[in-house]
């Protein structure tokens, strides 16, 4: 069955030209978005950057109470992407332990129900040997509380900078196996819900 995913980068801190230490979320969101297009799902991808929400003052749901404020067009289409997925792919750095504040601050975007009999997954990477699994408790818990039905599997990624090319290509073939693995019991779920979704 082909389903449709919204894919989200968490990370938004600006690229240093040169550095190896880029913004490496954008590697790890087009290694997932291209192995979900080739395997026929359909896929909206959604970069926190390019969206550049503010520090939450309205959840998208409030906008609609507000007489002088309409939504911005680009807040409604993420919003929209988000309540029409199938499965919603959450791409997670590891800051001090705990997700990006810019992915905490999109979920308080969110209200009850956006998320509600979802399959909601997670794949968190670093630079460093522990592949952001320390962001992972935090993160899931704040899907679960939105209704999400977190994914039990996480894929994480350790020194992500050697296993991805910047254009997503894997580098490592073990990776490959385990993204698929993954996936698969992602599409397991995410079909369940979609057959028995309210
Ligand atoms: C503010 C900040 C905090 C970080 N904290 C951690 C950490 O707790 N654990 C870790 O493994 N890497 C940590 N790192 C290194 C990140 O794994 C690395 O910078 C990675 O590229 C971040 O993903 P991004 O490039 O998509 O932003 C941190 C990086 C930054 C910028």
């Amino acid at each position: 069955m082909s389903l449709a995913y919204t894919v989200i980068c968490g990370s938004v801190r600006e690229t240093r030209i040169g550095s190896r230490d880029g913004r490496m979320g954008l590697r790890v969101s087009r290694m997932v978005c291209q192995e979900l297009e080739k395997q026929g799902h359909k896929v909206n991808f959604i970069d926190l950057k390019d969206l550049n929400l503010p520090m939450l003052k309205y959840t998208f749901a409030e906008y609609d109470d507000l007489i002088d404020e309409d939504i911005p067009e680009s807040y409604q289409t993420a919003w929209d992407q988000i309540k029409k997925a199938d499965g919603v792919i959450f791409i997670s750095a590891e800051y001090n332990h705990n997700m990006p504040p810019a992915l905490k601050n999109f979920i308080d975007h969110l209200s009850m129900g956006d998320l509600s009999q979802k399959m909601a997954a997670v794949v968190a990477y670093s630079i460093g040997p522990f592949g952001g699994c320390r962001a992972v408790p935090a993160l899931k818990e704040s899907l679960t509380v939105l209704g999400a039905i977190s994914l039990p599997d996480v894929l994480l990624l350790p020194t992500v900078e050697k296993a991805i090319e910047e254009d997503g290509k894997i580098k490592d073939e073990k990776l490959e196996n385990r993204l698929k693995k993954f996936l698969n019991k992602a599409h397991w779920l995410a079909e369940a819900l979609k057959n028995h979704r309210n």
